[in-house]
């Protein structure tokens, strides 16, 4: 959305960041793993110029910055797509076929976990659970929850964010 700092990976603004390392006490490690969550927040993924100033402030290496990054799934090195589809695969999804669903999100859009499809419109994550068991499979897309879905109703709920998103006029702002 317009709220996102930066356009492209190429094009990073890097005031977020300043502003929220400015903003801490100090450099200590145990500040690390909370910064990075903000940094995450405010871009969506943590661009390599950001995290090239959280090494120079907390004075650590590249290996062990992108070893602690590895560690959390939810922290994303490359710009996600504009919807994250946070499928569940918690035992409750699972034995109701989330792995179908899986591949058939798989089949449509060529993305697996972890991965976002060409026109940057989705990333496909993975859940252990939802907290809604009741409603499995579940999924939640972008900020919307989705219980009781199968494969074709998957397919058919991504399209229908693909239209509204081919239906949102593009707003190019600069600077
Ligand atoms: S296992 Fe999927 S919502 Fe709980």
């Amino acid at each position: 959305m317009d709220t996102n700092p930066v356009a492209t990976e190429e094009e990073i603004d890097l005031a977020p960041t300043e502003e929220i390392l400015n903003n801490l006490p100090d450099n200590s490690r145990g500040h690390l793993i909370p910064t990075l969550n903000k940094v995450q927040n405010a871009y969506r993924f943590l661009p390599d110029p950001a995290m090239e100033l959280l090494m120079e402030f907390f004075n650590v290496s590249r290996a062990e910055i992108y070893g602690v990054i590895s560690f959390y799934p939810q922290m994303m090195i490359v710009e996600p797509g504009k919807y994250i589809i946070k499928l569940c695969y918690g035992t409750a999804c699972f034995v109701k076929g989330a792995d179908i669903i899986g591949d058939k999100i798989h089949e449509k859009y060529h993305i697996k976990p972890g991965e976002t499809d060409d026109g940057k419109l989705f990333t496909l994550q993975t859940a252990s659970c939802l907290g809604n068991c009741g409603a499995a499979p579940m999924a939640i897309i972008g900020e919307d929850t989705h219980g009781t879905i199968d494969p074709e109703k998957a397919i058919d709920i991504l399209a229908e964010y693909k239209i509204e998103d081919e239906e949102t006029p593009v707003t190019e702002e600069v600077g």
